[in-house]
């Protein structure tokens, strides 16, 4: 850990922590230019961020001493960077254009890459033109994508993101447990023209297997049992397990694609399906594009390295624990849930790489909806609350082709203005009086009419969302939860704070096959369990 720069970042933000963000664009007439980017589609302003100009040198003193290039160089090198798990993690060797040549732990991986990239085209673009059709002969019309976590947002995100208003081959996700969330998948569908394609990096996940299992039988009430293979696939880094399960096919993908990194696999053949291969291998291309940035930009310069760097000033500079994403698109709506497993998932961690504490914040609490929905619900919080919580919009500048967005971006930009500016209780005064309300009225309701401001936002702009920016999008938060796993030494890929909560449930359900609580439950879980099984 260099202590020093730590030290310093910290120093710097106890400075600026009363300092108006307004006035920075004074004090630094070069701000704009210098915290403003255009990377791969996406224009990224960092401007209305709480640093001043020596608490961004602060931060990035402190990247440099983390060594967040040398850290970047091991990720793409394929080495062993997932140290509790002993694992590469490569998913920028899934996105690199034809031709690549990525190794994992020295092995050559890429051309296995474009196999399974090839094997997926095929396979989507027989099943468009109707060429794979299902055990009748029918052609499918839709795919029911199960899966979860990791194996679930990508996907999800990427075709509310793209999705044809009305598709040829629609798709449809299952991932709770809860069996409501099947029943209404399958409303209206017929198993005759239905694909469903069990998503799974381990083929263990209690969720996704129960899911299948119901859409196993369901398609097996309907189907002949030669025509099932057809109907039902795996995409899963345990072929074996797949094909036990009964998969009829299988499209791989290996144990160095993270389950939260793995929607540029064969974890997304659901959307190659509904959208198409050339929608694919432009979000592909997007990321890659940013790949290429985050490889070759100086760190000043860098896109996901200075959002890593405002994010780290706000949570461990000046205490700010959450943050919240604003997308103002609808198409864009799954992206808050997305990036709350990226992120919480990487980073929601306390040690460090050699098991120390880490001391320090780490990943903040990540919550979010659409503009303009949020507004309408959390945003007084954000105005007015007493804690400040940094916003980042992401805005779309034409998200449908008949009508311009212009609402929904004056929205965005008004409210990242307000947030900035705040309003003095004087000026709500002033405003009161001009508005004819008497001195007595005016001092009682100006405190509730003030905003406080100084509450930093980031923008990221594109002009559509197409694949390619969505690949940029999502690869740039990508690369930025890495650099905050660098500077906070922390390991970004494994999970296991998810496990110990798997193993307590199985002991319950056998609580609950036994109808009583075991005799080692607490009070409260043993009350909670007899209610449940009375
Ligand atoms: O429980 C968390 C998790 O392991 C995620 O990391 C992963 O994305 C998800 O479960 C699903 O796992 P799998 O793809 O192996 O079913």
């Amino acid at each position: 850990m260099p202590h020093a720069a730590w030290a310093e970042l910290e120093a710097a933000a106890r400075r600026d922590a009363d300092a108006r963000i307004p006035d920075q664009f004074t004090a630094d007439p070069d701000r704009l230019a210098r915290l403003t980017l255009d990377v791969a589609g996406l224009h990224i302003d960092l401007s209305k961020q709480s640093w001043t100009h020596a608490g961004l040198k602060a931060a990035l003193d402190l990247a440099r001493a983390c060594d967040v290039e040398g850290r970047r160089a091991a990720l793409f090198n394929g080495e062993a960077v997932n140290l509790t798990e002993g694992r590469a993690v490569l998913h920028p060797a899934l996105r690199a254009p034809d031709g690549a040549d990525f190794h994992v732990l020295e092995e050559p991986v890429s051309a296995e890459v474009e196999a399974v990239r090839a094997e997926m085209k095929a396979y989507a673009e027989a099943l468009r033109s109707g060429n794979e059709t299902g055990a009748s002969g029918r052609p499918f019309k839709t795919v029911l994508h199960i899966g979860i976590g990791g194996s679930d947002l990508g996907p999800r995100l990427i075709w509310d993101a793209l999705r044809p208003l009305d598709p040829a081959i629609d798709l449809r996700f299952v991932a709770n447990i809860d069996p409501r969330d099947m029943a209404e998948a399958l409303i209206g569908l017929d198993p005759e023209t239905t694909l469903v394609i069990v998503v799974s990096k381990s083929f263990t996940t209690q969720e996704t297997l129960l899911n299948a299992q119901a859409a196993k039988a369901w398609l097996a009430a309907a189907l002949p049992a030669e025509g099932m293979a057809k109907h039902f696939i795996g995409v899963t880094a345990a072929p074996e397990k797949a094909a036990a399960f009964g998969c009829g096919r299988t499209f791989a993908f290996r144990d160095w694609v993270g389950g939260r990194y793995s929607l540029w696999s064969a974890v997304s053949l659901s959307c190659v399906i509904g959208l198409g291969w050339d929608a694919f291998q432009g979000f592909l291309d997007g990321a890659a594009a940013l790949d290429r940035h985050f490889l070759e930009a100086p760190l000043e310069r860098n896109a996901p390295v200075l959002l890593a760097l405002a994010e780290i000033y706000n949570v461990d500079g000046l205490h700010r624990p959450a943050r919240t994403i604003a997308p103002y698109a609808h198409d864009l709506r799954r992206l808050p849930a997305f990036l709350q497993q990226l992120e919480m998932e990487s980073n929601g961690k306390q040690v460090r790489r050699d098991g120390a504490p880490v001391g320090r914040q780490t990943c903040p609490v990540i919550f979010g909806e659409p503009g303009a929905n949020g507004q309408h619900a959390f945003f007084q919080q954000l105005h007015q609350g007493p804690q400040v919580v940094p916003v980042e919009f992401i805005i779309v500048s034409r998200t449908c082709e008949e009508t311009p967005s212009t609402y929904l971006w004056s929205n965005a930009l008004a409210q990242a203005q307000a947030l900035m500016q705040g309003k003095t209780e004087t000026q709500a005064r002033a405003e009161l009086i001009a508005s004819g309300a008497s001195e007595d009225e005016a001092d009682r309701l100006a405190p509730h009419k003030a905003f406080p401001g100084n509450r930093p936002s980031t923008a990221i702009l594109m002009e559509r969302l197409t694949p390619q920016t969505l690949g940029a999008l999502i690869a740039l938060y990508e690369h930025k939860t890495f650099v905050e796993g660098v500077l906070w030494d922390i390991n970004s890929f494994d999970q296991w704070g998810v496990e110990l909560g798997k193993v307590l449930a199985k002991a319950l359900l056998k609580d609950a096959a036994a109808g009583a609580p075991s005799a080692d439950l607490d009070p409260s879980t043993a009350d909670l369990l007899r209610r449940l099984t009375a």
